[in-house]
This record gives structure tokens, sequence and C-alpha cells, in this order.
């Protein structure tokens, strides 16, 4: 989620200059990192060969097979699958990203360390999902992903979780002819996965057990600076002015941007990206492996639609998590009551496993204790032991695998 306020960063940056806005994040805070020492880490070789790769290329630079799976959504959309596929019997897990995300989140850290990598290595059979909308889930049988068919971008992570999950899922227990052994999301991954599971339990059956990384269900507590923009939640007009009414800008935005600034596009993203990141998700500049910082803006944002940034600034405005508000006239016609109705977790079975840490700025500790008190089915729960450990972490943090992966292998073998 660090990336939706990069992206509004960047749009709002269009009016302060990169320069100015690098003092004040240097002069602020002594935690903000040291450009200079980046710079002198990054060295000359600022050269990372992964930046222009995608994610099956990346799979098989690391030294893996790769295949790339199309499901088909009940409502039309076209959803790319990435695998690696085990042997013939390798129980199939499923990896789904966040927020503006995608399946290359998975495998960014590299061989031996990447959790989609050691998953494989262990012998399960690694499908990497890609949500409708994001780079590559930009198809539908008859839409345009044009950001002004607002038909093609009418959808938020409600969608994701009655459409996506449940296509997905059916697609590779069809395939493999085996239950999914484990489904396994990250921040908007984990809240696609509660919506499917209370209203897809026929889905949710077809998964032995599901881990948590960075859970989003309540938001309410976010420390995030995101908050602040969730006053405009019931604004349209404003926030489509900023960020676009259909799509919430795609990639191609973010280089236009930088590239009117007449700067270097990889320099300016660089210094920049990683102060904001880290104002998103929380400062851990000892987790940060700035080497990877090209590759990981290379494909995120990834995009996602208005819809959906919307829908999560409501669940902060509103601290619950429900559908998404239409306002009162439209709430009638369409939910038949006044406020949208709320998801219920406890009607939920499968066994959840939950990661958290302390520092992620997205993820409150006190809203993942909510979240723990509405679940019925609680496998186990895990406050990550590195008091620093931020949003991010889970995916790209330097020991990643001996601070999380660890322990989701034990609960997967249990
Ligand atoms: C930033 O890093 C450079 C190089 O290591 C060092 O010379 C400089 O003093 C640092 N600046 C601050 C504010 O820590
Ligand atoms: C299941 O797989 C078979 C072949 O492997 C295919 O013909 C069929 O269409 C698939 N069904 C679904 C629902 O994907
Ligand atoms: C939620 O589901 C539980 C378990 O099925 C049920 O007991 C409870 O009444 C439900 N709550 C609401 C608000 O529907
Ligand atoms: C929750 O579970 C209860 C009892 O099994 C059921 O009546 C209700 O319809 C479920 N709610 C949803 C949203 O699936
Ligand atoms: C940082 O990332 C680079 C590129 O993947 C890798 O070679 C290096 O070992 C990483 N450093 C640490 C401390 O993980």
């Amino acid at each position: 989620m660090w990336q939706t306020v990069i992206a509004i960063f960047l749009s709002l940056c269009k009016f302060i200059s990169a320069e100015s806005f690098e003092t004040f994040a240097i002069s602020q805070d002594s935690s903000f990192i040291n450009i200079t020492q980046i710079n002198i880490e990054l060295g000359n070789d600022k050269y990372n060969t992964d930046v222009n790769l995608n994610t099956l290329q990346m799979i098989r630079k690391a030294g893996y097979p790769a295949e790339a799976h199309i499901a088909l959504t009940e409502d039309g959309y076209l959803l790319t699958l990435h695998r690696i596929p085990g042997s013939k019997n390798s129980p199939p897990v499923l990896l789904q990203h966040g927020l503006l995300c995608s399946s290359a989140d998975w495998v960014i850290l590299g061989r031996g360390k990447a959790l989609a990598y050691i998953l494989a290595d262990q012998g399960y059979d690694i499908w990497l999902g890609n949500f409708r909308g994001n780079t590559y889930s930009r198809a539908h049988i008859s839409l345009s992903p044009s950001s002004s068919n607002a038909q093609f971008w009418d959808f938020s992570f409600h969608e994701m979780g009655i459409y996506d999950l449940p296509a997905m899922i059916t697609y590779i227990t069809n395939i493999t002819a085996q239950p999914l052994h484990t489904y396994i999301g990250h921040s908007m991954g984990t809240t696609a996965f509660y919506v499917m599971a209370v209203e897809r339990p026929e889905s949710a059956a077809m998964i032995g057990r599901m881990i948590s990384l960075a859970p989003i269900a309540f938001v309410e507590h976010m420390k995030s600076p995101l908050h602040y923009l969730a006053r405009f939640a019931n604004y349209l007009g404003i926030i489509a002015r900023f960020v676009g009414a259909n799509e919430f800008l795609p990639q191609s935005t973010i280089l236009r941007i930088l590239a009117g600034y007449g700067c270097d596009a990889d320099l300016f993203k660089e210094k920049i990206c990683s102060n904001v990141l880290f104002l998103i998700c929380g400062f851990d500049k000892e987790q940060f492996n700035y080497t990877l910082l090209p590759t990981i803006l290379s494909h995120d944002p990834a995009g996602t639609s208005t819809k959906t940034m919307i829908h999560f600034l409501q669940e902060i405005r509103s601290g619950k998590f429900r559908q998404y508000d239409y306002g009162r006239k439209k709430n009638m016609q369409i939910y038949k009551a006044p406020q949208p109705p709320d998801y219920n977790l406890s009607n939920i079975t499968t066994p959840i496993a939950l990661f958290y840490a302390d520092n992620d700025w997205l993820n409150n500790v006190i809203d993942v204790k909510r979240l723990y008190n509405s679940l019925t089915n609680v496998l186990d729960t895990y406050r990550v032991s590195f008091p620093k450990f931020n949003h991010i972490d889970f995916l790209w943090a330097k020991d990643a695998p001996t601070l999380v992966y660890d322990r989701l292998l034990q609960i997967m073998k249990r």
C-alpha cells in the first residue's frame, strides 16, 4: 500500500520541485535516509539487470521453470497467473500481492531468499496471482482497459474477493486436481481473501490454510500519512482530479510525470521514493536493500482502480470492514440499507495465521488485534521479532527468510 502514497506524492509533486522536497525530507527527520550514502552504496553499479524483466523472465533468470496461465472471472476479466511448477503431486500454493503490486513482488528478493523460490525449493507448486487492473491483468473479454473506460475500472477489492480469487482458485485446483494447500496474501492480498472467505465460502472450502502477511481488514488506526487522505474519501471529484476517475495511476503516468521534470527518472525515483516509501510504511533502513529499489520501482506501482483506493479510504474513515459506500441513496438501491453491509468475519472457517509487525505504519497492532478477535479459526499469530520491521519488509527485508519465512514454512508443514 506504500505505493499509493508514492503515487499521490508524485502527482502532488507536480507543484513542488524535486530539490525542495528532498531538502524537506532530509531535514525533517534524522531517521530519513541519507541520499549521499545511498548513492555511495549504489555506486557505479546502478544498472540492475532485473529492471527490464517481467515476472516470468525474472523467474527463468533465477534458474526456475516458469509458466503463464490465464484465468477467466465470472464477470469477464482475464487474469494472469505466473507459476513455478513443482513435480507431479506437489501441493499447490497461491501467493497474492498487495495494492498496486504484482506477482513480481514475490521474486524480487532473488534466489534463496524470495518467498516464491524458498517455497519452490521445498517442493511446492507455486502460483503467483495478479489482481484485475495490474500490469499483467489488464484484459477483459469485451471491455477495453483504457483509462477512459469507466466500466473496466469499476471495481474495488470487493470484486477481487468475489470474482478474482474464486476464478484463480478454481483454475488452480482444476489443473492440479488438488485442493489449494495454502493461500499466502500480503496486504490487500489478505483483504480480498477475507472478502472471498465471507462471500464465497464454496471457494474458501478449497483452501487448506491461509497465511496473512501484514493483514489488512480494519485500518482505523493506520499510522501512515495516508490516514490524512481519508477525509477526502467522499469527494470523488477531488480525488479524480489528482489521480484519474477510473484507473489509478498506471506506471506510464508516473513515467510521464517524471519526464515532465526533465530529469533523470531513475535518479529521481531513487532519491524521492525511498523516502516516501519509509514515510508510508514505517522507517526501517536496516532491513531495506537499496540495491533492489530500481527493480521494485520498475514493477510497482502496478496499477489498480481509483475505486479500490477510495474503498480503502472509506474503511479508514468508517473504522469498519464493509462493502463500498455509494452514499445513502444508492446504498438503498444496492444494499437495501442506508449503510453498506459489514463483511462478517466470524463466518470464515479457513484456518488463518496472522503475521504482523510493530513498525508497520499501514497496519496498526490495535487493528490486527481487532481482526484476531473477529476471526473464529486462528491458526497462529506472530509478531515479527524485529521492532523496526515494516509493511514491505514482509516481501523485501534482508532478513525476511529468518524473521518471517522460517515460521511460515513450519505452519505449512503442520
Ligand atoms: C551522509 O553520508 C555521507 C557519506 O557517508 C556522509 O559524509 C554525511 O555526513 C552523511 N550525512 C548525514 C546528514 O548524516
Ligand atoms: C478444467 O480443466 C479441463 C482440462 O484440464 C478443462 O477442459 C476445463 O475447461 C477446466 N474447467 C475449468 C472450470 O477451468
Ligand atoms: C455473523 O456470523 C456469525 C456466525 O455465522 C453469526 O452468529 C452472527 O450473527 C453474524 N453477524 C451478523 C452481524 O450478521
Ligand atoms: C454467515 O453464516 C451464517 C450461518 O452459517 C449464515 O446464515 C449467513 O448467511 C452467513 N453470512 C454470509 C454473509 O455468508
Ligand atoms: C541486496 O540485493 C542484491 C541484489 O539482489 C544482492 O546481491 C545482495 O546480496 C543483497 N544484500 C543483502 C544484504 O541482502
